[in-house]
């Protein structure tokens, strides 16, 4: 039986069946951390997660571009501040290229404080010739392989509650503290990528925001006193997989009474668990977050009437996000019939491109990589598809990190195929560098200009 609003709880999805759950072995230790979890505080408020739904809002009616990006799955090993730091660096810096060349706010959230769990394909995968259970994420499991190393543990899941709240607080303080501070964005270009031609491009692009800032000044507007040129919002977003993780952190919010989802601003609904009798459709049904849901090749235009009515009966702007992952290939096809079937239900959405995971392959020697080129041709069928459609293309979604890694092939400074084991860290999938980042954001920047 469908479940409706009217009997929902923040338990009421374990009537359903749930995906990609990992097979915890002791049913009491995963009690107790679930109990645990449920007396800890809200990671974000959920005053918070409204201020975002707003601005989202602004993007569903095609007056701001949401820019959602980060790691694959972030590890346990790496939580330093230099990783915080440059990750946040290129957040900045392609925000920065997309505001100016589209001249719209940019709604910036990160895949990060909690982006720690993976759906997978297959239960199992072969490393080094051994066949192990696949690798689920580090809030799972460790990523060695071992058999032993790969049994879910559910302390993992604190570990997890407690890296998040650090990751989150030292985002926090960059963003509130001045490091995001407008009057900075010569600093955030890194070496590695300033001498690249991307790195060069935002140079230019970062001289003429000082010059409009001088303008500004030198007519009398007090830069000092303009909140908005020294703090930026960078929220907070993960998939909504584990569902153990995600009900203890529901909490009924006391301004409202209403229940929020309190361990990250935005949570998304992956390709392999958004089915519409399935549990996760139904929690994310019950909370009030922006929800975000992928949307891979097989969607219908069935599953989008479907995800909009479970989603968003109140057609609330800024609720609902789709975001579309159809492969280069697909795009144009794929896409069309969705974009009308959401506009035929009237339901208010943000439409996305993740331009990463359905352009994922295998080089000869087995290394999981994708193509710049590739992920630029489905970013040109999204435009395009949009541009036909009347519909607004509004946002990005992309894996990313700060670092120089090896893991994508191409660019404009091309990583090439047999560079590819020189710096290859990625515990999932390939990622973005830098510079490939910032190169994306500027032809991005000239899509949206072409719109
Ligand atoms: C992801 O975003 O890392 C992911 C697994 O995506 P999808 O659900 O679209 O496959
Ligand atoms: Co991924």
């Amino acid at each position: 039986m469908a479940i409706t609003e009217s009997t929902w709880t923040p338990s009421s999805w374990r009537e359903l069946p749930a995906r990609q759950q990992p097979e915890w072995p002791d049913p009491a230790a995963l009690a107790a951390v679930r109990e645990r979890l449920s007396s800890l505080p809200p990671l974000v408020f959920a005053g918070e997660a409204r201020a975002l739904l707003a601005a989202l809002g602004e993007v569903s009616e095609g007056r701001a571009f949401l820019l959602q990006a980060g790691d694959c799955v972030e590890s346990f090993r790496d939580v330093s501040a230099p990783a915080i730091r440059e990750k946040l660096k290129v957040l900045l810096q392609m925000s920065a290229v997309l505001t100016y060349g589209a001249m719209l706010p940019v709604v910036k959230v990160g895949r990060i404080a909690g982006q720690f769990a993976k759906p997978r394909s297959e239960p199992t995968e072969i490393v080094d010739g051994v066949e192990l259970p696949s690798f689920r994420g580090h809030v799972v499991h460790s990523d060695e392989a071992t058999p032993e190393a790969r049994v879910p543990d559910p302390e993992r899941l604190v570990h997890g509650y407690y890296q998040a709240a650090s990751t989150l607080n030292l985002l926090r303080a960059f963003t509130k503290g001045g490091f995001a501070d407008l009057t900075l964005v010569h600093s955030w270009n890194r070496e590695f990528v300033a001498g690249s031609p991307a790195g060069q491009r935002y140079e230019a692009l970062a001289d003429e925001i000082e010059r409009a800032l001088r303008f500004m000044q030198a007519i009398g507007i007090d830069l000092a006193r303009e909140p908005t040129l020294h703090e930026v919002d960078v929220w907070t977003s993960h998939e909504g997989l584990l569902l153990d993780f995600e009900e203890p952190l529901t909490r009924t919010d006391s301004l409202t009474g209403r229940p929020y989802d309190c361990s990250a601003h935005m949570l998304w609904i992956g390709e392999r668990t958004r089915d519409l009798t399935g549990a996760h459709v139904e929690f994310f049904s019950g909370v009030d977050n922006p929800i975000g849901v992928k949307l891979g090749p097989t969607a219908t235009p069935q599953d989008v009437l479907g995800l909009c009515e479970r989603l968003n009966p109140n057609r609330v702007p800024g609720r609902l996000t789709l975001i579309a992952r159809m492969g280069a290939e697909g795009v144009r096809d794929a896409l069309p019939p969705l974009l009308q079937a959401a506009r035929d239900t009237e339901v208010p959405v943000v439409w996305v491109c993740d331009p990463m995971h359905a352009n994922l392959i295998r080089t000869p020697s087995g290394t999981k990589t994708r193509r710049f080129d590739s992920i630029m041709a489905e970013l040109q069928g999204f435009f395009a598809a949009h541009r036909e459609a009347g519909t607004w293309p509004g946002g990005v979604h992309i894996e990313f990190t700060g670092e120089d890694v090896t893991e994508c092939v191409g660019g404009s400074e091309a990583v090439l195929e047999e560079q590819l084991d020189r710096r290859y860290e990625s515990l999932c999938d390939p990622r973005l560098n830098g510079r490939q980042s910032l190169d994306l954001a500027f032809r991005v920047a000239e899509l949206m200009r072409g719109i």
